[in-house]
């Protein structure tokens, strides 16, 4: 069930916009608005507004935008509900929900509650008797206390029912534990002493004699845990099971600590030890993955705290691997990509340890771009010291190249390739020369094409949407800034039905708009809320943006309406052609009579 209108409202004049934003970027008034540097993509001069007034930021540079929560949502990494509860918190609001959710989410935070407790439980055992093997383990890989302090590390008892028990004590469910994944269920079939066969269950704790590394989320909840063996069995680290509040495609560890960095960048490693001990040794803008290979979500995640990624994998050939289809990953995100190659050493825990912070450092500063590492994967594929091989390099590399977009580059690039392969500086340029050409070409084909189809370069740009009928979407698109500028419009819409709108997004605005003033209730962007997809509310907001000098006329919205009915007229006559021709088909009917 949606959260009440009455509700959100508060919530929204309780969090204005530019105060929110305000939180997260630099803002300054110029004209109706204020500006700032746009905290979703990478950028010098600022295209990202607020217009406070009217509850909504949009980002003239990569057209995002929304309302409070929108923007809670997109920088905070939130869901709509947790977006909602966490401006809620803010204001000092409380959330009217309804049953269901209201105890799913009660639920997940007497997970969290368990998590955590479980977390200071493993913690104090680590500090206990009990658990000076997983003590003397840390400290002997080199450990300080403070940093075991700091990350909350701890000890699972070498028992069975070590953590379920204290957590029973505490009043936690034995359900609760399930649910957490922090205790295991066994079915077994035991024979009675009559011959029948009974089931039992057997319960015992997941994490059994192991040192133990919390994961914490964003928020900074404790979600789940990494257990690492102190000896050579297998598995050497064990995860929590995914569960309805853990999931490793979706968080990364030291993500909480490192989101606060005042370093300009952002590194990922693989392993957990390896970004404890980053931290250890100074460097607070560590991750690590959850023993997965990164996914587009904790891409998504890393690019909204930083504009520069730092991949700092293992030096081994499966390290390697993996952090070229991590860059492709990163990249598309829009984050700039270098990749720090660890020398001497088999991760960055071991390089730390055994040559210190400085030379890190000096690593970290000639971590090379991702051009050089590019040209160093293309090298390993060819035989250099071979023709063959080297015109293949130089083939490639020239490729490569050319996708430089400043000469400086290509020249700098191309004298490091022309080294490489033996050859003189020139006969790379010619190379690369030549395939500029041909791409040069490509394009120019390519926009002939599009200017002889001007439709394409109408297209939104927002991601993921695409219209179908350029023509007709212009029309709906001009209809709906119209009546967002003067929602009093709507009255002149009842003879347009929604379905006669050629794009699905802006039908669904339509027809929430005009639910909307039907109830008597605002039509804004600010309230399209968690009724939309951050694509559609940014759409919107794009399409208001655009037409703000429309000049709103009864006319104007007349042409409007004419031009998409008869859009959609066209398409129902060729729908319904198409139905008879598949019946004529169908019947083997030949024509030659009425319809
Ligand atoms: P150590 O230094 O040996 O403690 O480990 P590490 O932190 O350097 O990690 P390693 O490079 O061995 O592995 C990288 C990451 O992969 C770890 O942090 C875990 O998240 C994950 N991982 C490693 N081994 C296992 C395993 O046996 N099972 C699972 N599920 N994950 C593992
Ligand atoms: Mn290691």
């Amino acid at each position: 069930m949606p959260f009440p209108e009455q509700f959100l409202e508060e919530l929204e004049a309780k969090n204005p916009i530019d105060e929110v934003v305000g939180g997260y970027v630099n803002l300054n008034r110029r004209g109706g608005r204020l500006w700032g540097l746009c905290p979703f993509h990478n950028e010098k001069t600022a295209s990202f507004s607020v217009v406070p007034e009217e509850g909504f930021y949009y980002c003239f540079g990569c057209h995002k935008g929304g309302g409070v929560i929108n923007f809670t949502m997109e920088v905070e990494g939130l869901d709509y509900p947790d977006a909602v509860r966490f401006l809620a918190r803010r204001a000092g609001l409380t959330v009217p929900e309804d049953e269901k959710t209201a105890s799913g989410y009660r639920y997940r935070q007497r997970l969290w509650e368990l998590c955590r407790d479980a977390a200071r439980f493993y913690h104090e055992t680590l500090k206990s008797p009990e658990g000076q093997s997983g003590l003397q383990y840390l400290l002997k890989r080199g450990m300080k206390p403070d940093t075991i302090v700091k990350f909350g590390l701890g000890f699972a008892p070498n028992r069975w029912d070590g953590l379920m028990r204290a957590m029973e004590e505490k009043g936690y469910t034995r359900k609760e534990l399930q649910d957490a994944g922090l205790v295991r269920t066994k079915k077994r079939q035991v024979q009675k002493e009559d011959g029948s066969i009974t089931e039992t269950e057997s319960c015992y704790d997941w994490f059994r004699n192991r040192v133990m590394f919390p994961i914490i989320d964003v928020r900074g909840s404790v979600i789940g845990f990494g257990g690492r063996v102190m000896d050579g069995s297998e598995p050497k680290y064990l995860n929590s099971p995914e569960s309805q509040i853990f999931n490793k495609r979706k968080n990364l560890f030291a993500l909480n600590v490192a989101k606060k960095t005042k370093m300009d960048m952002l590194v990922l490693t693989e392993g957990y030890m390896d970004a404890i001990t980053m931290h250890e040794y100074g460097f607070d803008c560590a991750v690590a993955s959850l023993g997965t290979a990164l996914t587009d979500q904790q891409a998504a995640m890393l690019a909204k705290y930083t504009k520069q990624m730092v991949l700092c994998y293992d030096g081994d050939e499966a390290g390697q691997n993996a952090a070229q289809r991590a860059i492709g990953i990163l990249e598309k995100t829009g984050v700039s990509v270098k990749v720090l190659k660890i020398q001497g050493a088999k991760d960055p825990d071991e390089f730390l340890h055994k040559y210190g912070a400085d030379r890190f450092k000096r690593l970290l500063g000639m971590s090379e771009d991702q051009a050089v590492y590019r040209l160093g994967t293309i090298q390993k594929k060819y035989d250099v010291t071979t023709d063959d091989g080297r015109v293949g390099f130089l083939r490639e590399a020239a490729a490569f190249i050319a996708t430089m977009e400043s000469p400086v580059e290509r020249e700098v690039y191309g004298g490091r390739v022309a080294e490489i392969a033996g050859v003189r500086a020139d006969a790379v340029n010619t190379e690369v020369q030549q395939v500029l050409r041909q791409s040069r070409y490509r394009k120019k084909k390519q926009q002939e094409k599009k200017d002889l189809r001007p439709a394409a370069s109408a297209q939104p740009e927002v991601s993921g949407i695409k219209y179908e009928n350029i023509r007709s979407a212009r029309a709906e698109e001009s209809l709906l800034a119209q009546i967002f500028l003067e929602p009093g419009l709507l009255d002149k819409c009842e003879g347009l039905s929604p379905e006669e709108m050629s794009s699905p997004e802006l039908r669904k605005v339509f027809s929430w708009a005009m639910d909307r003033w039907h109830q008597g209730l605002p039509v804004s962007v600010a309230a399209m809320r968690g009724d939309f997809t951050p694509e559609e509310q940014s759409l919107l907001i794009g399409i208001t943006q655009k037409n703000q000098s429309l000049t709103v006329n009864e006319q104007a919205l007349t042409d409007c309406i004419g031009l998409i009915k008869s859009e959609a007229s066209k398409r129902n006559s060729k729908d319904l052609m198409a139905a008879v021709n598949r019946r004529r088909d169908h019947t083997g009917y030949k024509g030659g009579g009425a319809l």
